[in-house]
C-alpha cells in the first residue's frame, strides 16, 4: 500500500511494502489514488514520492508475475502523472530498481541521497523493462548509457545517475525534508518542461541506424542463447526512433511476450531458487533459523596448490587476513607466485587497481610453520587428496588451533567423518569444496558430517557469502552432490563416442545446448591423468587394475579411452594433445585430431563394439537424463533437502545455461513422465549402467503430478 499526508501544502506518498517496497498490486493502488488525491486537492502544491524503511522501492513484485495483470500498470499511473500540474517528485534513498525507477522516471524531478542505487535489473529475470524504463530512461541519460544500464541490469551510484541526467539533485541528510523542500521550489514551474515524455532520446552524435545494429550483434555474441538482451536493445532502439506512445506501446507487447516465455520463468525460478538454498537444515537437528554463525575474523590455508592458492585469494580479496601454509619454501613461492599472477590478471582486467592488490596482499601471510595458525577461527584444508596425509593433517591441526578454530576440508571425494574423527572436535569439521579454478568460480558445496555441529554449518554458510562465493549445503556421499551428478554425465559422453560419436560432436550437442563448454573440452583443460588417477586409486583399493581393454568395472560398463590417451601421453592441453590437439603444449585451441578418431577406431575394434551413427539428440538426452536420474537419487536420499540446491550446483559449478533454470526444472518442463519412461527404456537398452536404475522417488514423482518446490518435501528426507 501506499501512506498518504499532507506537509507544508505538499502531498507525500510513502510506498509501504515492507521490506523494499516491491510493487505489488496494493502499493501501484495506492500509489494511484495518492496521485489522484493530491490532483484534487486544492491546498497541495505539489507531491513527494518516497518509500518506507530506507529504500525507495526495489521494482515488481516477481511473485504476482504468474497472477496476470491485476490493478494499474505502472505506465497508467504514470500518464497521469505526466498530465498533472503540480510536479511530483520522487525522494529517493536505499534502491529504485525495476519498476521502481519505472516509477521516478514518471515523476517530473528525481532526487537522491548519497547512498542510493538506481536500475533496471530485469533482464536478469528474462525481462525488459515494461513499466516505461526502456522509453523514459533512454530520455533521461541518453542512447548509450540508458542501454548499457537496461542491458546490463547493472545499477548505477546516485553520483553517477546525477551525472548522466536521470536524478536531478543529489542530497545529504534526511531525503523526506529535501524532498519537500524541492517540490516546494519547483511549484511555480511549468511541470511539461520537466516531463521526460516531451524529450527526445538524447542520442549524443551516434547515428541511430548503425549504433542499432552495433548493439545487437554485440548483445547477441556476449549473451549467448539469452533473448531478453536483444529484446532490451529493440526496446530502446525503438525508443529512439517511434514516438512515445508507440514506443511505449511496444515496450508493453514485448514485456509481455516475454513475461510467459519459458525463459523469463526459468531465470525467475533460478532467482528464487538462489534465496532458497540458504534454508538450510540438518538432519539430527537445527537450522538457519536457530544456528549462530561464529565469527570468522582470520583464516588458514593448508596446501597453496592449485586449490589452496585461489582459496588463499578469495579470503584476502574480501578483506579477511589469510595465513597461506605450505609443507616447505619452495612450494610456498610457487603457491605465492600463482596466487599473484591470478590477482594481477584481476588488475590486468581493470576490476581492482595495482594498489587495491597491495592492499590485498598485505592481508596474505605465506607460512611454513603450523604455529602461524594459531590463533585464526577458520582452516581450509586444501593438500593432496590422500587420507592419510588429510588426517595427519587435521590431528596435527586440532593439537596447534585453539579450540574453537572450524577446521575445514577441501576434499573433492573423502568422507567427511574420516577426516573429523582425527580430530577431538568433530562437531567443527564440515567440508568446504571449491571449484576449479577456486578464485574464479561462485559455486562452494558445503558437506556436513554426521557430527558436524548447526554453528559449524552456519558459520561456512555465512564465510561462503563473505567470500563472494554461492554456499549450498550438501549431505556427504561420494563425489557429494556436484561431481556425483557428474560421473553418469561423463560416462554417456564417452559411451557415447564408444559408440560412434566423436568428442567433437559431443560438445557440439553440449554447446549448442547453452554449456559453457562441452564436457571433453573441461577434460583437456582439467587434465585427463587427474580423471586417470581417480579412476586408478578407486580400482586399487578394490584389489583391481584397469587396463586399456577393461570393459567392466565392479560389474559396471567401463569406458577406458581414457587409459589409452594417457597411455599415448595424451594428457589433455598441458601436453598440446588430449582428446583434441592444440597448438603446442599449454595451447588453449582445440581442434579434431584425425589420431585421436583412430585411437578410438581401434580401441572399438579391439573390444568389439560396433560403431554406428550416433544422432545428437541422443547424445544429449543420454547425457542429461542419466545426471537428472542421479539427482532424484540424491534427493531421495536426503543428499539434498530440494530440487533448487541441485540446480544452483549445476548454474555456478558447471555453468548449467540459467535460462534453462537448472537440471531439475528442466526435467520438471519435460514432465517427469515423459523423463521417467525414457530413463526405463535406457535402464533396459543398457542393463550394465547402474546410473540407468530408474529413482524410486523420480517413479513416484512422474505418477504424482508434484510441482518442483514440493519434491523435497515428496522425498520424505525434507528437514523444513
Ligand atoms: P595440488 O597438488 O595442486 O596442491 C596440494 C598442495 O598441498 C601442494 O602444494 C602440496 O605441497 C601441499 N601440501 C601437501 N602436504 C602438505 C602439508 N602437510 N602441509 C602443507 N601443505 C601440504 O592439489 P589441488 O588440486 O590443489 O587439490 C587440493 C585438494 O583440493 C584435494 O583434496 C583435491 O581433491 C581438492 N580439489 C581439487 C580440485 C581440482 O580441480 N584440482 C577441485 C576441488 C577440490
Amino acid at each position: 500500500m501506499a501512506e498518504y499526508s499532507i506537509r507544508d501544502s505538499v502531498a507525500i506518498i510513502q510506498l509501504d511494502n515492507a521490506p523494499v517496497n516491491a510493487l505489488s498490486v496494493a502499493v501501484r493502488t495506492g500509489l494511484y489514488d495518492g496521485i489522484e488525491r493530491a490532483a484534487g486537492d486544492g491546498s497541495v502544491k505539489a507531491v513527494v514520492v518516497c518509500g518506507k524503511g530506507g529504500n525507495f522501492c526495489a521494482g515488481a513484485d516477481i511473485k504476482e508475475f504468474d497472477e496476470g495483470s491485476k490493478g494499474p500498470w505502472i505506465t497508467e499511473i504514470g500518464d497521469f502523472m505526466d498530465r498533472m500540474r503540480k510536479p511530483v517528485v520522487a525522494a529517493i534513498e536505499g534502491v529504485a530498481l525495476g519498476g521502481g525507477l519505472e516509477v521516478a522516471l514518471f515523476c517530473h524531478y528525481r532526487i537522491a541521497a548519497k547512498n542510493a542505487r538506481v536500475g533496471q535489473p530485469e533482464v536478469n529475470i528474462g525481462l525488459i523493462p515494461g513499466g516505461g524504463g526502456t522509453v523514459r530512461l533512454p530520455r533521461a541519460a541518453g542512447f548509450k548509457q540508458a542501454l548499457e544500464m537496461i542491458v546490463t541490469g547493472n545499477p548505477v551510484r546516485a553520483e553517477r545517475a546525477l551525472k548522466m541526467g536521470v536524478l536531478d539533485e543529489v542530497v545529504s541528510g534526511n531525503i523526506l525534508e529535501a524532498g519537500i523542500k524541492f517540490a516546494l521550489s519547483k511549484a511555480h514551474i511549468d511541470t511539461s518542461l520537466a516531463c521526460l515524455r516531451n524529450r527526445p532520446v538524447r542520442m549524443d552524435g551516434l547515428n541511430i541506424d548503425t549504433k542499432a545494429d552495433a548493439a545487437l550483434a554485440h548483445v547477441k555474441s556476449k549473451y549467448k542463447g539469452f533473448e531478453a538482451p536483444m529484446f532490451c536493445v529493440k526496446a530502446v532502439v525503438n525508443a529512439a526512433r517511434v514516438p512515445y506512445d508507440d514506443a511505449i506501446q511496444k515496450e508493453r507487447e514485448y514485456f509481455f511476450e516475454l513475461r510467459t516465455s519459458g525463459q523469463s520463468q526459468a531465470l525467475r525460478y533460478a532467482f528464487f531458487a538462489e534465496r532458497q538454498i540458504a534454508r538450510w537444515g540438518l538432519p539430527g537437528g537445527g537450522d538457519y533459523r536457530t544456528a549462530r554463525a561464529i565469527p570468522v575474523r582470520s583464516v588458514g590455508v593448508v596446501g597453496a596448490g592449485t586449490m589452496g592458492a585461489g582459496i588463499a585469494l578469495c579470503i584476502i580479496t574480501s578483506g579477511l587476513p589469510c595465513v597461506l601454509l605450505e609443507q616447505n619454501q619452495e612450494f610456498l613461492e610457487k603457491g605465492v607466485t600463482s596466487l599473484r599472477g591470478q590477482l594481477m590478471g584481476t588488475v590486468r582486467l581493470g576490476k581492482m587497481t595495482a594498489g587495491e592488490a597491495e592492499v590485498c596482499l598485505s592481508r596474505l601471510k605465506p607460512s611454513t610453520s603450523m604455529e602461524d595458525l594459531k590463533h585464526v577461527d577458520m582452516v581450509i584444508e586444501a593438500v593432496f587428496e590422500d587420507l592419510k596425509l588429510k588426517r595427519e593433517v587435521f590431528e596435527r591441526l586440532d593439537k596447534t588451533c585453539k579450540p574453537e578454530t572450524i577446521l575445514c576440508t577441501n576434499t573433492s571425494t573423502l568422507d567427511i567423518d574420516s577426516v573429523a574423527t582425527a580430530t577431538g572436535r568433530p562437531d567443527k569439521v564440515v567440508g568446504t569444496h571449491f571449484f576449479a579454478p577456486s578464485y574464479l568460480m561462485k559455486l562452494l558445496e558445503n558437506i556436513y558430517g554426521s557430527r558436524t555441529s548447526p554453528e559449524t554449518v552456519a558459520t561456512v554458510m555465512r564465510f561462503g557469502k563473505t567470500i563472494r562465493k554461492v554456499p549450498v549445503l550438501v549431505g556427504s556421499c561420494t563425489g557429494f552432490v556436484a561431481n556425483r551428478m557428474l560421473a553418469p554425465y561423463t560416462a554417456e559422453a564417452q559411451f557415447c563416442v564408444e559408440e560412434g560419436a566423436s568428442p567433437a560432436q559431443v560438445d557440439s550437442v553440449l554447446m549448442d545446448f547453452g554449456m559453457p563448454m562441452g564436457t571433453f573440452r573441461v577434460s583437456d583443460l582439467s587434465g585427463i591423468d587427474v580423471s586417470f588417477s581417480i579412476r586408478r586409486e578407486a580400482a586399487r583399493k578394490l584389489g583391481v587394475t584397469l587396463t586399456v581393454d577393461s570393459r567392466y568395472f565392479r560389474g559396471q560398463r567401463h569406458c577406458s579411452l581414457i587409459e589409452r590417451l594417457v597411455e599415448k601421453g595424451r594428457l589433455g592441453r598441458k601436453t598440446g594433445k588430449g582428446w583434441y590437439k592444440y597448438e603446442g603444449p599449454g595451447g588453449t585451441v582445440p581442434l579434431e585430431d584425425p589420431d585421436v578418431l583412430e585411437i578410438i577406431e581401434t580401441h572399438c575394434r579391439a573390444l568389439g563394439i560396433e560403431r554406428r551413427n550416433v544422432g545428437s539428440h541422443e547424445i544429449q538426452e543420454r547425457m542429461q537424463l542419466a545426471m537428472i536420474n542421479e539427482g532424484f537419487k540424491i534427493l531421495e536420499e536426503g543428499i539434498c533437502t530440494r530440487a533448487e540446491e541441485i540446480d544452483v550446483i549445476w548454474l555456478y559449478g558447471f555453468g548449467w545455461p540459467r535460462y534453462l533454470g537448472g537440471p531439475m526444472f528442466y526435467a520438471s518442463k519435460l514432465g517427469l513422465k515423459r523423463v521417467f519412461e525414457k530413463i526405463c527404456t535406457f535402464h533396459k537398452r543398457f542393463p550394465h549402467s547402474q546410473h540407468w536404475v530408474p529413482s524410486v522417488l523420480l517413479g513416484k514423482l512422474s505418477e504424482s503430478g508434484l510441482p518442483l518446490s514440493k519434491w523435497g518435501e515428496a522425498a520424505g528426507t525434507s528437514r523444513l
